[in-house]
């Protein structure tokens, strides 16, 4: 196992997979940013299949424990099943985030391939605010969709939504009555400063405090036990027994201490904070033949890490223009 100046291990692996999506998530990718004459990356530069299972091989002996393949939308890279179904061979728990559009046609191939689990992006189930929340005509009836074919094909599901103020308050209490009695776990995020673009303000976040009274008001809740290492969400149970939701909470409540979490962008450039501005390029390490020198690059990365912007988070680190979370996949 290897660990960081802050003795973190390095568990939990997030590689995104593609850095485009069919959804112009105002909090994401704003449409005036990543608009029409947006220069996405070249096919060239986009890791390929084999280069991910590399470094995924070269970390498990380090202790790596979970894979996540985000994008974008992971669900727009051609053949991702092929990549699943590679991992799927590796002693991994293994799972996708992704914002369900095309989950209904790709949810039982994925199973298939041996994918266990996906995460959902679900911000509201009323059309105008989730196609504020999504800039996109996709229905949410098609996201649930997406959700029950994944479901009927086995896989285990949780629905993310980002609280915005202002916006999508009223959905927290909508999400928890819907996904009540199924096997379904809402987790709601507090609403982060990724990126460069989003235009962020301390003001639009409603925190995890807030949340939690706004469920209290309609259901009794109860906490239940704390996370263990490396998990992101505060778990809560509903007192009469009917379901489960969950907290993240990186603006009011940072979790930088459990941070086991190592980033790999679509271009192969490794990144140990979602906040960071800059990676470590691996495609010169990927592509070249020195015996040892992934393994290497891997393990200096991440026993220089000493990351902790939550925590900080105010106090200018001068580094620049963050990495925007399409690249990296949240
Ligand atoms: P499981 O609990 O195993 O299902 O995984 P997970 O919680 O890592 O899954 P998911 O990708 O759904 O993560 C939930 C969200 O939490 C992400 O989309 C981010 O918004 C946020 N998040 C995850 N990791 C970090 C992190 O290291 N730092 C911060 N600040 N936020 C994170
Ligand atoms: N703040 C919080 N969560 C965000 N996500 C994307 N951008 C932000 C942001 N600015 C979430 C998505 C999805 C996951 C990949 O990250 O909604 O659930
Ligand atoms: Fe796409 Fe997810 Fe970003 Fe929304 S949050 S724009 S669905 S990558
Ligand atoms: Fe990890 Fe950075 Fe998130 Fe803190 S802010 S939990 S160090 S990714």
């Amino acid at each position: 196992m290897i660990k960081d100046r802050l003795g973190r291990p390095l568990l939990d692996l997030r590689v995104s997979v593609t850095d485009r999506c069919n959804y112009r998530c105002p909090y994401c990718m704003p449409r005036a940013k990543f608009g029409p004459g947006y220069a996405f990356l070249p096919r060239s530069e986009v890791l390929s299949f084999e280069e991910i299972v590399r470094v995924v091989d070269a970390l498990v002996p380090m202790g790596l424990q979970k894979v996540r393949l985000t994008g974008g939308e992971p669900l727009l890279r051609r053949d991702l099943g092929q990549l699943v179904e590679q991992l799927a061979k590796r002693p991994l728990d293994l799972c996708l985030t992704t914002n369900g559009a095309l989950l209904p046609a790709h949810a039982g191939p994925l199973r298939a391939a041996g994918l266990r689990r996906v995460t959902v992006s679900l911000d509201a189930l009323d059309t105008p605010t989730f196609a504020a929340l999504s800039d996109s005509d996709v229905p949410p009836e098609q996201v649930l969709a997406g959700v029950n074919a994944a479901l009927a094909a086995g896989l285990g599901v949780k629905v993310n939504a980002v609280v915005k103020r202002g916006v999508n308050e009223h959905a927290v209490v909508e999400l928890v009555e819907a996904f009540r009695g199924t096997p379904v776990e809402v987790r709601f995020i507090e609403y982060m400063d990724v990126g460069a673009t989003n235009g962020w303000r301390r003001d639009d976040v409603v925190t995890a405090d807030e949340i939690l009274a706004l469920v209290a008001a309609r259901h009794p809740i109860e906490p239940l036990a704390a996370a263990p290492l490396g998990r992101v969400a505060e778990r809560w149970r509903l007192s009469d027994g009917s379901g489960t939701f969950g907290v993240i909470a990186s603006v009011s409540r940072p979790f930088c201490g459990g941070c086991t979490r190592l980033r790999l962008s679509t271009d192969g450039h490794l990144f140990t904070c979602l906040f960071g501005s800059q990676g470590t390029p691996l495609r010169d390490v990927l592509r070249g033949d020195v015996p040892g020198a992934l393994e290497e690059q891997l393990r200096s990365v991440w026993g220089a890490r000493a990351d902790r912007y939550s925590e900080q988070r105010g106090e200018d680190s001068g580094d620049g223009p963050r990495v925007e979370m399409s690249a990296i996949g949240g």
